[in-house]
């Protein structure tokens, strides 16, 4: 039994992107990860301090390091594990601006502020040196820039590939070990999707972005799995199950039955939408009630992992419970690879315990079909599937809804109430603005730091609502986004109308520090 499960473990880590991009403070990571995306090769971006574990469980071919606005003489700045230097690794390795500074002041090369000379946005590069990475293009080309440093020396054994027109050293290499000081993921660098494309091949790797070739690889998979037994599917009408449903319902027809539980955390006209959504996925689908039982299982929590435990376990009893009314031996679920990777699944931190993640269901198998695939990969499923825009543009809605909405205070009835008015609010608002499909996500919570405010003419103590706005691809890093003053306005206004709130707090903070919700 336990090594049926490593099996299955090896062949899921086994799907993982083989290319890792570690992020280092630059603005233009995401687009790193989109350039090799639009060739055909998917990545992971990692955080520094997560990157060891991800490192070693995963071994990749490629490894990328982001540029940042860090000096590597500043305290405290980006550090990836060193590891990433080690040959016998036999990952290749790619450093961009502050990526290739670290690896060059690592290895024992010099790297010197070029105050007089900083060198941002257009500029050009000479290739001085024959490179693979440089293969078939013209010696001057556009590249686009930033940086306050430079490598003024190389470390013992790397060779100069070119330089750029101030005379700095714009590329470095020693073995499969590439610097670039200029950004390749820019489009204003003429030559820069070939040169990654180039720094992919020499590591070895294959593009592995193929959607339709993805889609019949988990149906026929999930088909092999399922056999002639009945499975029940986790159904939240979002992006990730509607589209796993999408996938699945033509092969297993009436064997597969997606399940909505409605635990009284859903926000307001969800469940007409999740129906919609179920509809458009052709899936049989049905409605679990379980209102009472979930709040009566979450009132009084305060702590976010408690209320997630508790989550977990109601969750995971009534879907047993449906499976065996059903007479299913199998339980789906729509998880996707941030999710393990926060819960700690994959080796890294334990962030938060999805609920999802490593269900206790007894004799009850469970299969994660998607859980390869990041939240972008699947949009992309979902649009080649034919989906109706409101599903594969859906922003994610964490499964224990508003109970991760309420903070700081026990979750009861009235207050899901407001924060479900609250959200409506919000959303309603942003909508009206244009503005609600340019965000990736929107997290409106409830906190209930009584503070004095005044009302009419008396005297008010009440809590507040917090509006935060995020932009991401992937969800394991994300901006916040600074709203704009009339739509800040607008929603202060309407939600300090409610007799409980006295103020609405605005929660740009990036992920990290922050993650997306708020617990
Ligand atoms: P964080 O807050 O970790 O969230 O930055 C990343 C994305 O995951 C969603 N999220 C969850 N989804 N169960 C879920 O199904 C959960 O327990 C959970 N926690 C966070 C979050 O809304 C965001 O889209």
């Amino acid at each position: 039994m336990e090594a049926k499960r490593e099996t299955q473990e090896d062949i899921r880590m086994s799907q993982l992107p083989r290319i890792a991009i570690i992020e280092l403070g630059s603005q233009y990571t995401l687009l790193i990860e989109r350039t090799l995306r639009e060739q055909g090769f998917r990545s992971v971006v990692l955080e520094p301090r997560r990157a060891k574990a991800w490192l070693e469980k995963n071994s990749p071919q490629a490894v990328i390091l982001s540029g940042g606005g860090a000096s590597v003489y500043d305290k405290d700045v980006p550090q990836p594990p060193l590891e990433v230097l080690d040959p016998s690794c036999g990952h290749a390795l790619l450093g961009i601006c502050y990526g290739m500074q670290w690896i060059a002041h690592t290895l024992g090369g010099r790297v010197e502020p070029i105050s007089d000379n900083r060198e941002y946005g257009d500029g050009s590069i000479t290739v001085i040196t024959e490179d693979w990475l440089f293969d078939g293009m013209p010696p001057h080309q556009k590249v686009w820039m930033s940086h306050g440093d430079s490598v003024t020396q190389v470390p013992e054994g790397f060779e100069t590939l070119a330089f750029t027109e101030t005379g700095a050293i714009a590329a470095i290499r020693k073995g499969l070990v590439w610097g670039l000081q200029f950004h390749p993921e820019v489009t204003h660098t003429t030559y820069g999707a070939e040169m990654l494309i180039r720094f992919l091949k020499a590591a070895g790797c294959e593009p592995d972005w193929e959607p339709s070739a993805l889609v019949d690889d988990i149906r026929n998979k999930t088909l092999d799995a399922c056999g002639i037994r009945r499975a029940v599917f986790g159904f939240s009408g979002g992006v990730d199950s509607t589209t796993l449903a999408a996938i699945l319902a033509p092969a297993l027809k009436q064997k597969l039955l997606a399940i909505t539980i409605d635990g009284g955390h859903l926000r307001k006209n969800e469940l007409t939408e999740i129906e919609k959504h179920a509809h458009a996925a052709g899936v049989l689908w049905k409605i679990v009630d379980a209102r009472a039982e979930f709040v009566a299982a979450l009132a009084g929590t305060v702590d976010a992992e408690e209320k997630r435990r508790r989550f977990k376990k109601v969750y995971q009893d009534i879907f047993a419970r449906e499976a065996r009314v059903f007479g299913a031996e199998i339980v789906l679920q729509g998880t996707l690879a941030p999710d393990r990777i926060e819960s700690g699944a994959t080796g890294g931190a334990l962030i938060k315990s999805h609920h999802n993640v490593g269900l206790d269901m007894g004799e009850i198998e469970q299969l994660h079909p998607i859980d390869h695939l990041f939240k972008y990969e699947i949009r992309a499923l979902g649009r080649e599937l034919g989906l109706p825009e409101s599903v594969w543009n859906r922003q994610p809605f964490p499964g224990p809804g508003l109970f991760l909405r309420i903070i700081g205070t026990p979750i009861t009835i009235e207050k899901l109430d407001l924060v479900r008015w609250a959200d409506a609010c919000v959303r309603e608002i942003l909508v009206r603005h244009g503005v609600y499909d340019s965000l990736s996500q929107v997290v409106v919570a409830y906190v209930d730091a009584h503070t004095v405010g005044v009302k009419g003419d008396a005297r008010a103590y009440g809590g507040a609502i917090v509006v935060r706005a995020i932009e991401t691809v992937d969800f394991m890093t994300a901006r916040g986004v600074w709203l704009p003053q009339a739509i800040v306005y607008d929603i202060s206004r309407t939600l300090v109308a409610h007799p409980s709130v006295v103020r609405v707090w605005f929660d740009p903070t990036d992920k990290p520090p922050a993650t997306t919700e708020m617990e």
